[in-house]
């Protein structure tokens, strides 16, 4: 019995399982078993557990300097931080502003957006986002991925936003042509979009070029982008980011999870030179009016150095979970109990087929989710669809583990 109240945890029939220690892909309870984590719990570890270069330079980060406030002061971690990203980051995403986790570094973006406006006097207000997507549980985060599943408690509270299909390959027609009506009227200040990939909403690949023609047509009515890499960044899909593979360059970028290697909470809010200049004024009220206590914590940016250089030389590895994952997909794809078999980059996806609303409260979740404890694996599934997303250490064995799971799932268990 305890006093927690968890989160995304139904607590009524809460059993939460005790982890002591973890190390590489695997997570060990006091009693010494041990669970494979296929889905770097949550999507933030990158290299595995308790890697030792980040640890130290976790420990050596704290025994110099474990935080101080980050207006009027800077330190050289989040000053070399800054420097690294911005050096790695597609297009001409020059600044990066600091904050906790994921949805804050959608609440900075979205702020700084409608506030570049603000600032200019413009009367462009309205904002754009793909049905189905996911940018965290603060109000303005929920906000901005419409009605969701997710946030029904709180929709009449919710700011308004305008939702249009995601450019799914075969329906791209569909989502450019709402689009550019909406475009048209001139006054969007923002189109947001997770890209390539929807990843809370399931996990939900749709078409790079229908994003381009719809990047292009934000350039033609000169609407800011967001692309919030939080889930897809640090090279999940294949490429370093997921905006790596686009011809059209966006003006804010929100990172977070992977961004310290899974050991610490860190937000990154990147944009282009010329949103920072919108705020840059004699007047004290277009400054940024935003922080948290622990903006750029400089333990987190030290960790997130360490993960930066070892997510660099991780090239060749997720290159190669990506030819395992992808010929699992050739090889399963059309089995008559998935609805869809798809991988992108590292991420492995399968939909099963159900008689049942499809979706992330379909109850196969729960069958999967505990069939895949008994199995020694942590797998998470959104409702109906697993996802395998591992860690980038995860050996060719440990992967075949998982798929001998999947497999025995495909051909007998269900
Ligand atoms: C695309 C995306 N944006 C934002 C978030 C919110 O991140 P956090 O949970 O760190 O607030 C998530 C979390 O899953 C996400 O997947």
């Amino acid at each position: 019995m305890s006093t927690l109240w968890q989160p995304f945890t139904q607590m009524l029939n809460a059993d939460p399982i005790v982890i002591e220690r973890a190390e590489g892909v695997w997570l060990y309870t006091p009693d010494g078993r041990r669970y494979l984590d296929a889905i770097s719990s949550w999507w933030v570890n990158l290299h595995g557990h308790s890697h030792p270069v980040i640890a130290e330079a976790i420990a050596a980060q704290a025994r110099k300097l474990e935080h101080v406030i980050f207006a009027g002061f800077v330190h050289q971690p989040g000053i070399e931080l800054a420097q690294k990203l911005t050096e790695l980051l597609p297009g001409h995403l020059a600044r990066i502003f600091y904050s906790d986790n994921g949805s804050t570094a959608v609440e900075v973006a979205l702020k700084m957006a409608i506030q570049y406006w603000h600032n200019q006097g413009a009367n462009k207000k309205k904002i754009i986002n793909l049905q189905g997507g996911y940018h965290g549980d603060t109000m303005g985060a929920m906000s901005t991925a419409g009605k969701t599943v997710f946030s029904k408690p709180f929709w009449d509270y919710l700011f308004l936003t305008q939702s249009i299909p995601p450019p799914f390959p075969g329906q791209e027609e569909l989502s450019i042509l709402a689009f550019e009506a909406l475009a048209k009227k001139g006054d969007v200040a923002c189109f947001i979009f997770e890209p390539l990939l929807q990843c809370a909403g399931g996990m939900r690949i749709y078409s790079k070029e229908g994003l381009d023609v719809l990047l292009g047509i934000c350039k033609r009515y000169d609407i800011l982008t967001i692309a919030d890499e939080v889930a897809t960044g640090f090279g999940r899909t294949g490429q370093l980011f997921a905006c790596d593979s686009l011809k059209n360059s966006v003006d804010l970028m929100c990172l977070s999870k992977g961004i310290t290697g899974g050991f610490l909470p860190l937000g990154a809010t990147a944009c282009s030179e010329r949103i920072y200049r919108a705020f840059l004024s004699d007047d004290v009220s277009k400054s940024f009016l935003h922080g948290h206590s622990y903006a750029g914590n400089p333990i987190a940016c030290s960790a997130a150095l360490a993960s930066l250089d070892l997510t660099i030389a991780s090239t060749g590895k997720r290159s190669q979970i990506a030819v395992q994952q992808a010929a699992f997909c050739c090889k399963w794809q059309g089995h008559p109990k998935l609805k869809r078999c798809q991988s992108i980059g590292t991420i492995l996806i399968l939909e099963f087929n159900t008689e049942t609303v499809s979706g992330y409260f379909n109850t196969l979740g729960k069958t999967l989710y505990t069939e895949a404890l008994s199995n020694h694996l942590l797998l998470r599934p959104l409702g109906n669809t697993i996802y395998v997303l591992p860690p980038y250490c995860i050996t060719s064995d440990q992967l075949n583990l998982i798929y001998t799971f999947l497999i025995d799932l495909l051909e007998k268990k269900l």
